[in-house]
């Protein structure tokens, strides 16, 4: 967020701190930062402190990019907490746990920390990462604390976004209210686990736009979101964890990703040093099928058609009348009824991005023949797919209405549905 800052009289004080060469990276539990000061992370690239957001007079402790003109915050300490003053101190106490005191005593902000430190020091990294850890020990493994682990409305590099399955923490971003009030608003940007695991941007309870499954390449829906010249990305899913993850391939450019509340969108920007603006480089949702359900049950919603909402091969309009005036949320049914006894097969639709996970099943090592077998007996299975695309392992199944479907060009995948064995006779797929 570019955003207009308050400036204290301390000012002046500040930017000569930071230009001076003995502007540091680290502070121990004898040192402390107060509402004048700022760490500097070793290249310069980011700087901790308080600032005030917007038109606020609210002092919050921060971080933000250290050498762009546009003062651009990407993390906030005491969201929800504001100071009213400038003495407020960050301090860290000889047990590792971060306190944010004001007038000498009261906490306004502290951090829980688990395992125990020898000697902790608190130091901004380059990345953007503030962490607690040993004086001795580097290692990221050892990080007491870090706060890459407590997003606020913004993505950096090597920020893992997703949960936890051991302990159930997730890690996931939330939108500022508003410019002046970087308390969490409604807007929500995380992996959700409920079947196969997809990223889902939320307004509240609504499901704005969700990624597609991870299919091995990228998320199936989300293009976008693969390897560039200039990005990486990974997904990790495991018994441990299942998080999302970029990278920068090329450590001079900068980028970042935010949640914009205004918009109800999360935008990707990336540093451009000729204009000296961020420029919009990813917009999510991307266009009006993006936008989750956009077609009803057993729609499809295919841009490169008028009107973009179809129903799905052998299906109708539940409501005519209405789909026909574009009312689309009664969605679609079968032409055909199904007949789960006397058996019913499968066609096949391709590159589409799959329907929303959240009445899914998978396993990870079914083929395709197995998922179809399985799917085929159980009555409430309405479609299945690979899971991994690259190696074609795996299985995914959906139960109940198919929800989400948009039809792509290349990418995507190949959906198989359930439909009526006598209406589609030779072209069923084995
Ligand atoms: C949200 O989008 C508006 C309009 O594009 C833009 O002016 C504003 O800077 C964005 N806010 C954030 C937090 O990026
Ligand atoms: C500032 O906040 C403190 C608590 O942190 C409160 O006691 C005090 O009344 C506030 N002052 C103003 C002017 O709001
Ligand atoms: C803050 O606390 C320290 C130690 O408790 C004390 O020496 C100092 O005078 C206090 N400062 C203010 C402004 O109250
Ligand atoms: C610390 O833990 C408590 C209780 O689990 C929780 O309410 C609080 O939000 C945590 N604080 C931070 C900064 O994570
Ligand atoms: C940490 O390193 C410093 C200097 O390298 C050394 O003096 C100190 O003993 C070390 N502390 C521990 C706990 O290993
Ligand atoms: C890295 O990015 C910078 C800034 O955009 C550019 O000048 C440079 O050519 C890039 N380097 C590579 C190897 O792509
Ligand atoms: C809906 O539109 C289609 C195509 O224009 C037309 O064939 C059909 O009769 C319409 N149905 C109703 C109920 O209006
Ligand atoms: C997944 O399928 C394999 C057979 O391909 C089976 O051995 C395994 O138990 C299944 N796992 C789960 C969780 O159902
Ligand atoms: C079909 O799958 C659903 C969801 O996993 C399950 O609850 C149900 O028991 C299954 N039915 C049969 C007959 O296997």
């Amino acid at each position: 967020m570019e955003m207009g800052f308050y400036f204290y009289s301390a000012c002046c004080f500040l930017i000569i701190f930071s230009k001076a060469s003995n502007a540091t990276d680290t502070i121990s539990p004898s040192e402390s930062l107060t509402d004048s000061m700022t760490l500097v992370s070793s290249d310069g690239s980011f700087a901790l402190g308080f600032f005030s957001p917007g038109s606020s007079k609210n002092r919050y402790l921060g971080i933000w990019y250290n050498n762009i003109p546009i003062q651009t915050v990407v993390w906030v300490a005491n969201r929800i907490s504001p100071i009213n003053d400038s003495t407020g101190v960050l301090k860290i106490e000889i047990s590792g746990k971060l306190v944010l005191q004001v007038q000498n005593t009261t906490a306004v902000w502290s951090t829980n920390t688990t395992g125990s430190v020898q000697n902790p020091v608190l130091q901004l990294l380059d990345s953007g990462n503030l962490v607690v850890r040993d004086e001795n020990d580097s290692n990221p493994e050892s990080y007491v604390w870090q706060s890459f682990d407590y997003p606020s409305d913004t993505s950096l590099p090597g920020m893992k976004i997703g949960v936890d399955l051991r302990t159930g923490f997730n890690r996931k971003l939330s939108s500022w209210k508003n410019w002046d009030d970087p308390s969490p608003g409604d807007l929500t940007y995380g992996v959700e686990i409920e079947g196969s695991p997809e990223i889902v941007l939320r307004k509240g309870l609504e499901k704005l736009s969700v990624s597609g499954l991870w299919n091995g390449n990228g998320f199936n829906g989300a293009p976008n979101l693969r390897s560039s010249p200039i990005f990486g990305y990974d997904f990790v899913w495991n018994e441990n964890e299942v998080y999302y993850i970029y990278f920068l391939k090329n450590k001079s450019v900068m980028s970042r990703g935010v949640l914009n509340e205004t918009q109800n969108a999360r935008e990707r920007y990336t540093w451009n040093a000729e204009t000296q603006t961020w420029q919009l480089s990813l917009i999510l949702p991307n266009g009006y099928c993006d936008i989750y359900g956009r077609c009803g049950p057993n729609g499809n919603c295919d841009s490169n058609k008028l009107p973009a909402c179809q129903c799905l091969t052998r299906f109708r309009p539940k409501w005519p009348e209405r789909w026909n005036s574009s009312d689309y949320s009664g969605g679609c049914i079968h032409i055909k009824p199904l007949n789960c006894q006397k058996g019913d097969g499968f066609i096949r639709i391709r590159n589409v991005k799959n329907p929303g996970t959240t009445n899914s099943w998978f396993n990870k090592t079914m083929n395709l023949k197995e998922c179809r077998d399985k799917c085929l007996r159980n009555c409430s299975c309405m479609a299945y797919t690979n899971l991994d695309v690259t190696t074609g392992s795996g299985c995914v199944m959906w139960f109940g209405d198919l929800i989400d479907i948009k039809q792509l060009q290349s990418e995507g995948q190949d959906l198989y549905i359930r439909v009526s064995a006598s209406e589609t006779g030779t072209a069923l797929q084995s």
